[in-house]
């Protein structure tokens, strides 16, 4: 790798493009060099807010791919944009950071993993939540044995309200609303993403799920897909399940969205509790053990949800400069994407779905 630092060009600078540039900005191996967003005003806004008001900023994706400048482009789009914006990068050959989930539909998931088998850059499907410290740090002991086997997850999935939380467009909320151009409902598969996300990365590939998936309307007149319950089976007589429940009244401690997360492992001979995610239910222990008949808790760690981000990022960094395979590699979010589309095909057909290895 060149020693010069990794020009960086985001496509999209939007709401989530905030927690993007974060590691970019502090990290001295990379230099964002442009912004590209259908509204270059607001990308521009978004320049001066990050302290680089001098960046070159278009409304044109082609004119930042041929920009030679760029390395790296970190795609954060609209789910239905996702797909030709990839392949439009590799074709200008640049390493590729796309935000989940990487397709709206299984089918352009399958197009993106056949064209990134023969890519000869290092392409990743962003997912921070794997890399949020609690969720780091459990990982980590699960993998020192702390729990023994992992027989079960529960993820319980907490959107309420935030006097404290950040603002979501209009635009922002409209696109999701409308499934043709999110691939599916705002939690369940959107969000959901990273609760399946972490299904997949602390019990593997599920063999079947089933899914209850309800409908309400939030506060500001948009809808949710929930209250829903969806369950899992894993290989090996192992299970677990996903809660999406809306408190329309449980104002949550944060300053992004009104949404917390909390996790439960149960292992052959140990209990692992993640505390928080999005947000953080004042006073909660981020992450707590229980073996051998004692407790521990673990408050050391910075469980701001931007760190998830950053650690994201710089894991991504490091294998453009070091080598290594990103985190998460294509084949691995068309599996996620599978596990979040059978939920969504369950509750539709009203039976439990099968889900391929592989
Ligand atoms: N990892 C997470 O926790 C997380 C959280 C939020 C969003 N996301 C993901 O990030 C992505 C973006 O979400 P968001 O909330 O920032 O959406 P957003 O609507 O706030 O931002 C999308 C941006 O894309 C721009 N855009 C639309 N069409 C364009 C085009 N043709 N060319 C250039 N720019 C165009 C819009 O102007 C807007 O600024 C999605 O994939 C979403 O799922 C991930």
């Amino acid at each position: 790798m060149k020693d010069s630092p990794i020009g960086v060009g985001l496509i999209g600078t939007g709401r989530i493009s905030d927690l993007h540039v974060i590691e970019y900005l502090n990290n001295p191996a990379t230099r964002i060099r442009m912004l590209c967003d259908a509204d270059p005003g607001a990308a521009q806004r978004k320049a001066h807010d990050w302290g680089i008001g001098e960046v070159k900023i278009t409304d044109d994706l082609q004119e930042l791919l041929q920009n030679p400048d760029i390395d790296l482009v970190e795609i954060l789009l609209p789910h239905d944009l996702h797909l030709a914006a990839a392949l439009a990068a590799m074709d200008a050959g640049k390493a590729i950071s796309l935000q989940k989930p990487m397709c709206p539909t299984l089918e352009e998931a399958d197009r993106l993993v056949e064209a990134v088998e023969t890519y000869d850059r290092p392409f990743k499907v962003f997912e921070n939540f794997l890399f949020h410290p609690p969720v780091a740090r459990a990982r980590q002991l699960i993998a020192q044995n702390a729990i023994g086997e992992p027989q079960s997850i529960r993820i319980k999935s907490n959107p309420g309200t935030s006097r404290t939380g950040w603002k979501v467009s209009a635009s922002a909320l409209e696109w999701r609303q409308q499934r043709s151009r999110s691939g599916g409902g705002p939690l369940v598969f959107d969000d959901g993403h990273h609760k399946f996300a972490l299904a997949w990365g602390f019990m593997g590939n599920p063999r079947e799920v089933h899914a209850f998936i309800g409908r309400v309307q939030r506060k500001d007149g948009a809808w949710y897909d929930a209250q829903s319950m969806i369950s899992f089976r894993f290989p090996g007589n192992r299970v677990g399940n996903l809660e999406i429940v809306y408190s329309p009244e449980l104002e949550i401690v944060t300053p992004y969205y009104a949404q917390d997360d909390r996790v439960e492992i149960t292992g052959t001979k140990g209990v692992i509790w993640i505390n928080c995610g999005h947000g953080h239910l004042a006073g909660a222990v981020p992450l707590v053990l229980f073996r051998d008949g004692g407790l521990t808790e673990f408050r050391d760690m910075n469980v701001s949800w931007e760190q998830s981000f950053v650690h994201s990022t710089r894991h991504y960094i490091n294998v453009l400069k070091n080598g290594g395979q990103p985190v998460l590699q294509a084949y691995e979010a068309r599996q996620i994407l599978r596990f979040s589309s059978a939920a969504e095909q369950s509750a539709l057909e009203n039976r439990s779905i099968e889900v391929e290895s592989g």
